[in-house]
């Protein structure tokens, strides 16, 4: 854990987080940061926590004395949003503490019960609420509701405009104890950081991208110069940079979004995988990047982060039990739960004694209003044969120039 002054009264306390599987499920090969701040005034205010610390009270001790902070000196804890990564420490707080005045939104005091038996001395708040802090330091609070749970809120710092979104404007990526902000870290790792920011959207934010769109307008009215977020860097020299890529990877929600095909694709003994590099060199001919996962083997987080980015999508699947290979029902499904709409689309595969993944994968979205756009579909019976491969390349590039159609009307579109 590491503390650093994000501007004068504002403090950074960090712990990177590796060896866990994020929400029980996400790889983290690269980590993630799990940020806390502490803002003083006369009174001082900690917003939001730092999973469980580290276990070692001692930690958190040490770490307000580097910034001269007494745990008895902490006046308020702010919850903006109550996913334990960021609240599960107010047990290990409560017991150091003792008693503590908690301020959170309407629908978080249900939750401070339910998870940690908290129901004294809470204070709820939401848009257009204040925290007078003295010393000129007021903070206001901006409910921004599913972003990442229905009682989400933002804290700002109306003295420095600092604002504290929690979730919101996040990224996976563990950060250097000595570089934390974007004006300390060279352009290398800003863009290590984008790229971290793209897969944890598409994992944990996307489904959510219509109120991310509402959160930013809120976040854009405020005239913010510093954006300190519950994970990854802090954006002091351009806080409009991850704006704008927020902004970006929610509106790949409707499409478009790159001109780019993901192929997802698995195969059971070869027969489907013998359609895969035909597909791919044909989209590739017509200039169109291509992303390639096969399934189970890739993991359902990359899967997501291409499929997220892409406009383009081709969904290579034998049948299985009369129905679509199961774990590309698996991962199409959450495709579908995640919101990805309006894509371009080519489904391509081999049967044995009979179709049935059409059926399944209408049904997915149907449920899902995917909205997916799709090019004929190839089946073939076992192995496909010259003319089936024909046929897959023809569809490979239509839908290649279908997702090049789509960006130059969007782009034609921009520019009216
Ligand atoms: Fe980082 Fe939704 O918690």
């Amino acid at each position: 854990m590491k503390t650093s002054e994000v501007v004068p009264g504002v403090y950074r306390l960090s712990a990177n987080i590796e060896d866990i599987l994020f929400e029980g499920f996400w790889p983290i090969p690269n980590g993630v940061s799990l940020n806390s701040y502490i803002v003083k005034g006369e009174k001082c205010a900690i917003i939001d926590g730092v999973c469980n610390w580290d276990g070692v009270p001692e930690t958190l001790f040490a770490k307000l004395d580097e910034i001269n902070v007494k745990l008895e000196d902490i006046d308020y804890v702010i919850i903006n949003h109550m996913e334990p990564d960021h609240s599960g420490w107010l047990d290990a707080f409560k017991a150091l503490k003792g008693e503590f005045t908690i301020y959170c939104s309407v629908k978080a005091k249900k939750l401070l019960d339910a998870f940690y038996g908290i129901v004294d001395n809470v204070v709820t708040v939401g848009s257009g609420d204040t925290l007078d802090l003295g010393a000129g330091r007021v903070l206001a609070f901006e409910d921004i509701p599913n972003v990442h749970w229905p009682e989400t809120m933002a804290t700002f710092d109306t003295l420095s405009r600092t604002i504290f979104p929690c979730d919101a404007f996040g990224s996976f990526g563990s950060v250097s104890d000595d570089a934390p902000y974007d004006d300390t870290l060279g352009e290398e790792f800003i863009e290590f950081f984008q790229r971290e920011t793209e897969r944890y959207y598409s994992n944990i934010v996307a489904a959510f991208s219509y109120p991310t769109l509402k959160a930013i307008e809120k976040v854009e009215a405020l005239d913010v110069k510093v954006i300190a977020p519950g994970h990854g860097i802090v954006w002091r020299r351009d806080p409009y940079r991850i704006i704008r890529d927020y902004k970006r990877l929610a509106a790949y929600s409707k499409g478009p979004a790159k001109p780019e095909v993901a192929v997802i694709w698995g195969s059971m003994y070869g027969m489907t995988e013998m359609a895969v590099r035909p597909l791919v060199n044909a989209i590739e001919a017509e200039g169109v990047p291509v992303r390639v996962h096969r399934v189970p083997e890739s993991n359902l987080s990359h899967v997501l982060d291409s499929v997220w980015q892409c406009s383009g999508v081709a969904l290579g699947m034998p049948t299985y039990e009369y129905k679509m290979f199961p774990p590309m029902h698996s991962v199409i499904d959450e495709i579908g739960k995640k919101k990805a709409y309006n894509r371009k689309a080519f489904r391509f595969g081999s049967y044995g004694w009979s179709g049935g993944a059409q059926r399944e994968l209408d049904k997915i979205l149907t449920e899902n209003k995917m909205n997916w756009d799709f090019v004929e579909p190839v089946e073939f019976n076992g192995r496909p044969t010259e003319e089936d491969l024909s046929l897959v390349r023809k569809r490979g590039r239509e839908l290649a120039r279908k997702v090049k159609l789509w960006a130059l009307e969007s782009s034609s579109t921009e520019d009216e």
